[in-house]
């Protein structure tokens, strides 16, 4: 099968010296990334700034900002059997990035932020994309409720959500816990490392790609 998988954080930049970011590590993308390509099959791993070593035989874009993401995205999508949104894109970016480093005046800063693209939502609606769709959903609260909520929205085949606001899992963590949100169903895989989690994510997709293909 040929994988699309973003991963990471983005970066809008302020100023020369300044940009907006979160704390993703990239650890999922880059493990999940790792897992499909022990299984055999291609990835290509579009990805944000992390500290992460590319996983060998990983295709690798590296990009900054939400809008290079999307614009990347946009070009490879239409030859992907499977698309793994696990970046985590900023939603808001600076309205005007600055051409010199700005300086400080007065006591307080007001900096205007526009929405970025949805790059997940633009999967199905604009990029016409047609292959199994997975996004993650990191939430702090109604886990499911929320996750089941994005399913529908952006029109995927599965939601891999986890609560971030559990200390011992998610973002930098080297474990993690996730509740996978179908659209007729829901499972928890109990918390296990990032790659034990990885392993059995790829088995759920590539099952969930087969049954779609036997349906279609
Ligand atoms: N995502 C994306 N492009 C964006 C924002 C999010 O591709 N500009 C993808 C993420 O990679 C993830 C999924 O969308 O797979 C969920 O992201 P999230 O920001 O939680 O979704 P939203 O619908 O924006 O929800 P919220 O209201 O919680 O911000």
């Amino acid at each position: 099968m040929k994988i699309l998988i973003t991963a990471g954080p983005t970066r809008e930049p302020i100023d020369p010296v300044r940009f907006l970011t979160n704390r993703s590590s990239g650890k999922m993308g880059y493990t999940l990334a790792g897992a499909f390509i022990h299984e055999g099959h291609s990835v290509l791993l579009v990805s944000g700034p992390t500290h992460l070593a590319v996983p060998e035989n990983v295709d690798f874009i590296p990009v900054e900002t939400a809008a290079e993401m999307h614009e990347v995205v946009s070009h490879h999508i239409g030859r992907m059997d499977i698309a793994v949104f696990a970046a985590a894109v900023a939603d808001y970016t600076p309205a005007k990035v600055a051409n010199q480093k700005m300086k400080k005046s007065g006591d307080s800063l007001t900096l205007e932020l526009v929405r970025t693209a949805d790059i997940l939502g633009a999967a199905r609606q604009k990029f016409d994309f047609l292959g199994t769709l997975v996004g993650f959903a990191a939430e702090t609260e109604n886990l499911e409720e929320n996750a089941r909520d994005k399913l529908s929205r952006k029109a995927c085949d599965l939601i891999i959500a986890n609560d971030v606001s559990k200390p011992e899992i998610g973002f930098d963590s080297d474990s993690n816990e996730v509740l996978l949100v179908y659209p007729d169903r829901s499972e928890l895989l109990p918390t296990a490392s990032k790659h034990e989690i990885s392993l059995q994510l790829v088995d759920e997709i590539i099952r969930l790609h087969a049954t779609r293909s036997r349906s279609s």
